[in-house]
């Protein structure tokens, strides 16, 4: 694809990548992603933010064509994804500074083996001027490294955001023209890799809210040219209350377990308690982290292996805990044949989630009738825990 002119002097340079799958090795991307960079041509200096994933380089390198001399390579977040063809641009154009942030330019140095003389550091608030076009740096730390910043370019009011405000959907739109597919896709990037830094995020959206931003441009997906609802639904994921909805991970290996699940679930519908399933061995994990941005309880399924949880079950507690979701209780149910320490090794996995435990159901083999007076013990205890708090 060739360079897209976004306004006067400012160009979407980039990669879609229809076919990945799978980020870090972990996040599914079920619709792909692109890699966003973005070149300001001022009156006097011409400054690229960010470059792309190193296995699209070769055919991004051609959009680069034409462009005579560059100034500054603004290095947003040290990520490879966008920060990895730093160095095949700094051979293109040796003259060049990258422009980072202090924590940025260490981890550059270490990650991309950029030499230090390379590099132009800038702090919170400082300005650059290209000529015509300022641009301006903001710290956003923790979106999601501790390094991250953002670009402001004055004159145009265009937030260069960087992941902050991204979202992974593989398209050759240049702006946003679906909010609602959106508004999916950028949840669970939040919720895969943000969600964990709640507090901090906080602070970087009560930062922008002083910053005059007519468009939004990301380093994935499409450009906010209407970046309102954006910054509203980060705002809720950051600091709304949880919703009154159960999420239920779960795995069952010869169905006891998921008579309990399915037991539960029913329970809690009738006590007027939304809930979300996911049966482990098939699910998406992004769509299980996107759950866990709204819910108020986490219920975890389990069959017993090896006189512990199954490993299906232990993982969704681990990543549950990384995430560290908003939920605020939490319970396990399962089933075992003989014995085990599921609920101990579950529990000792979950440092930090703030939660309150309710009353687990752990029954052996298929569950009895005083089983299932358990589960709607349990399933009367979550309606009303919601109900107290306020959970709608
Ligand atoms: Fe898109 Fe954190 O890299």
């Amino acid at each position: 694809m060739q360079k897209r002119q976004i306004m006067d002097k400012i160009y979407w340079l980039g990669a879609v990548d229809w076919d990945r799958r799978l980020f870090d090795s972990l996040i599914p991307l079920p619709d792909g992603t692109t890699y966003n960079a973005y070149l300001i041509e001022g009156s006097e200096k011409t400054a690229l933010l960010d470059t792309v994933d190193p296995p699209m380089a070769d055919e991004w390198m051609a959009q680069l064509a034409g462009v005579s001399n560059m100034d500054y390579i603004v290095s947003h977040h040290a990520e490879q994804d966008h920060s990895g063809t730093i160095p095949r641009v700094l051979k293109q154009f040796p003259q060049a500074k990258v422009v980072a942030s202090e924590k940025a330019k260490g981890l550059l140095m270490d990650l991309l083996n950029i030499p230090e003389d390379a590099f132009v550091t800038v702090k919170d608030g400082e300005t650059l001027s290209l000529g015509d076009k300022t641009l301006q740096f903001i710290h956003t730390p923790w979106v999601h490294w501790p390094e991250t910043m953002v670009t402001y370019l004055k004159e145009d009011r265009i937030l260069f955001s960087c992941d902050f405000f991204g979202s992974h959907i593989a398209s050759t739109d240049l702006f946003v023209i679906d909010q609602g597919r959106v508004y999916e896709s950028a949840k669970r990037y939040f919720a895969e890799i943000m969600m964990p830094f709640r507090t901090v995020i906080q602070k970087n959206l009560e930062k922008l809210k002083e910053v005059d931003i007519r468009m939004i441009a990301p380093s994935h997906g499409q450009i906010h040219d209407q970046p309102s609802w954006i910054m509203e639904a980060y705002q809720e994921w950051v600091t709304g209350a949880p919703k009154n909805l159960a999420v239920i991970p779960y795995v069952s290996m010869h169905g006891s377990t998921q008579q309990m699940v399915d037991y539960l679930t029913s329970a809690l519908v009738e006590k007027g308690v939304r809930v979300e399933l996911f049966s482990l061995p098939v699910t998406d994990i992004g769509k299980l982290a996107m759950s866990l941005v709204d819910a108020a309880t986490l219920v975890v399924g389990t069959s017993t292996v090896l006189a512990g949880p199954h490993p299906m079950a232990a993982y969704a507690t681990f990543l549950a805990n990384a995430l560290r979701p908003r939920v605020k209780f939490l319970s396990i149910i399962g089933s075992y044949g003989w014995g085990g320490k599921t609920v101990e090794t579950l529990a000792g996995m979950i440092p930090n989630l703030k939660v309150e435990v309710l009353e687990p159901v752990l029954c052996k083999g298929l569950a009895s009738q005083k089983d299932f007076e358990a589960l709607d013990q349990l399933a009367g205890a979550i309606a009303q825990k919601h109900k107290e708090n306020g959970f709608a």
